[in-house]
């Protein structure tokens, strides 16, 4: 949550900063603001709202040509989204922009209040910027400022810093949050995240926990915890420019959706040998460490926890191992059995969300071997994790995820299937058939799916004239039906509750009235009976109900008032196909009425505070 973007160099620094945080916006985007340095003085420029806002405010406040800036993108949380929460604040000699909280900021503030300090907004991070200023007073030197603040503050933070009596240079420092250092032709950078600075370089260098960085037009230098300074190993990133673009969609999910077909080929290509089987060698996984693996806790938020339930029933059904999902935010208040054997696999699109990487920490702790299945390369949960399975989704920008689900979904398949193999319980034969399904027909299903827009936007058009939507499914389409409802709801507003089929009867059947939407997925054959019983439970009551399911099933005429047929290649072609239907259905659910997709209120795409 919150982008930062900082630049020193010989170029001006503005169009850098407004075309950075224009990429960032996507980690919050409730105010925004710039702090340039030009001949030693420090103008800041900041507003609640996006971008445009600060564009605007740039017109009547310009900031002439200057070489080295900050800026930031919020996403509130001390303080509301106003001009005076916006970053950057200053105190004393320093400015900074942070992303993070400062979890004891209140008593930083009080001790900092009584001597004297006068804050102007609500917020943890100006009680940063007083903390350090306070070092600096003392210390006169800023690295052995901040240096001295962190080690009294607790929380997650990556700051960037301009130090007055500093000219030309940028300083940083992160612990908990990303910050993604880089080197281009005309000076360096800093950001939250790669994709901002693409545009500008591909050199860049992951800052490590606690390395506190100083950049100038002449260089980069790192100061470790021991005081000594190194030069980054800068490494070159495969991503380009146009991976952080919309490529001609019109929105960033819409691009998304579209990109599974070749998502889901990269997620597993790399981990099937020349003989079709998996392999996770490439990952330095070898068969011994799969054979050891008695019990699977998987841990995750949101949509990768909704992957986790996928993977789950494939973890149980193919390899027999017994898995259980937890809610990252609530494994450590009720942490399970860890007995010998167990691996806790984390699942993240971002590899930066604090509840998974509390998690994370806590199954460390224990002394239990982890497993991270994430998308962003070298970020926190990568680096921590003591193995990694990139999902190879590529860059993932819009708030609500898709093709960073459908390729945590797809690998753990192909985890399941390597488990199965290596402890014989799949043959070759079975092997080879799920990774070609896999490679070939999920994306070949997907591509099938994406032909039937016009479906969708009209089972949208019924959607947008209601106030509730039931999701309902059984087995793996209950796990299918709460990432519909996820999608439906957070992007376009509408509530919407997934329910496991056979328990509407249960109580919520009474929320079905005449006209209530309810849409059921079936993707198993042998639930369908058992899944139809449940539709006409609803349909008897009035619902008007929308089937996705498996083209091969026969559907009594009067089941459904709108059927969504899905491939029947193979079993993950039609589950793939399912997930491909119900987020273009959300998708077009949310421009109809004309929602921010791609931000949507209240969220920001990498959830760094607990
Ligand atoms: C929903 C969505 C979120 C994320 C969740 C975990 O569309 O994107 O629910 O799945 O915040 O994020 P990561 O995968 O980055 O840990």
């Amino acid at each position: 949550m919150c982008g930062i973007i900082g630049y020193t160099g010989t170029a001006n620094a503005i169009p850098k900063m407004m075309k950075g945080l224009s990429v960032l916006e996507y980690r919050g985007y409730d105010s925004v603001g710039i702090a340039a340095e030009r001949d030693s003085q420090i103008q800041i420029v900041k507003c609640k709202g996006r971008i445009g806002a600060l564009e605007e405010k740039l017109r009547d406040h310009p900031i002439e040509d200057c070489h080295c800036a900050i800026g930031h993108t919020r996403w509130a949380t001390h303080g509301g989204p106003s001009d005076k929460n916006a970053h950057p604040h200053r105190i004393g000699a320093v400015t900074l922009v942070h992303n993070g909280i400062i979890e004891n900021y209140k008593d930083l503030r009080s001790s900092l209040a009584a001597k004297g300090v006068n804050f102007l907004s609500e917020t943890d991070t100006e009680v940063a910027a007083a903390l350090i200023n306070d070092c600096f007073f003392h210390l006169s030197d800023p690295v052995a400022s901040i240096r001295e603040a962190i080690e009294m503050m607790k929380g997650a933070f990556a700051f960037g810093i301009l130090f007055e009596g500093y000219p030309g240079e940028v300083f940083a420092v992160r612990r908990g949050s990303p910050l993604i250092l880089a080197h281009g032709s005309d000076g360096y950078y800093l950001a939250s995240d790669m994709t901002a600075l693409l545009p500008f370089t591909k050199e860049y260098y992951a800052l490590k926990e606690n390395q506190i960085v100083r950049l100038s037009s002449g260089g980069a230098k790192i100061i470790l915890s021991d005081g000594s300074k190194v030069t980054p190993e800068w490494k070159i990133t495969t991503m380009t420019p146009e991976s952080a673009q919309k490529g001609g969609y019109s929105h960033f999910m819409l691009k998304e959706i579209h990109e599974q077909r070749e998502a889901a080929v990269k997620s597993v290509s790399p981990r099937i040998d020349k003989n079709g089987l998996p392999d996770f060698s490439s990952d330095g996984i070898d068969k011994d460490f799969w054979k050891k693996i008695k019990a699977i806790q998987i841990v995750a938020c949101g949509s990768a926890m909704h992957a986790g339930l996928v993977g789950q029933r494939m973890l149980e059904d193919l390899a027999k191992v017994p898995t259980t999902v937890h809610i990252a935010s609530e494994f450590r208040y009720h942490p399970p059995m860890l007995p010998e054997g167990s691996l806790v696999v984390v699942i993240s699109q971002s590899g930066e969300t604090a509840d998974t990487l509390a998690a994370l920490r806590y199954a460390k702790e224990n002394g239990v071997p982890t497993l991270a299945v994430v998308n962003a390369v070298e970020t926190t949960i990568a680096r921590e994790a003591d193995r990694r399975i990139y999902t190879f989704a590529g860059p993932e920008i819009a708030v609500a995820t898709t093709k960073g689900y459908c390729t945590q979904a797809t690998v753990l398949w192909l985890i399941a299937a390597a488990i199965a193999h290596t402890t014989g319980k799949l043959d070759d034969a079975r092997a080879r058939n799920i990774t070609q399904s896999l490679l070939k027909d999920v994306p070949a299903a997907i591509e099938k799916m994406l032909k039937l827009e016009n479906q969708y936007h009209k089972i949208a058009r019924n959607l947008i004239n209601h106030e509730h939507v039931f999701y309902i499914g059984r087995g793996i389409d209950y796990a299918l039906s709460m990432e519909a409802a996820l999608k439906l709801k957070e992007i376009s507003y509408i509530h919407c509750e997934a329910y496991a089929a056979g328990e509407l009867k249960h109580g919520t059947i009474s929320l079905i009235e005449p006209g209530t939407p309810v849409i059921a997925i079936c993707t198993e054959k042998e639930l369908f009976e058992k899944t139809e019983s449940n539709i006409r439970e609803v349909r008897s009551r009035g619902a008007q109900v929308t089937l996705i399911c498996r083209e091969d099933l026969a559907i009594p005429a009067d089941s459904a008032d709108e059927i969504v047929s899905l491939p029947t290649d193979s079993d993950e072609a039609t589950v793939f196909a399912a997930i491909l239907a119900i987020q273009y259905i959300a998708y077009e659910t949310a421009l109809l009425l004309g929602c921010d997709i791609d931000r949507p209120r209240n969220l920001a795409k990498s959830v760094t505070v607990e």
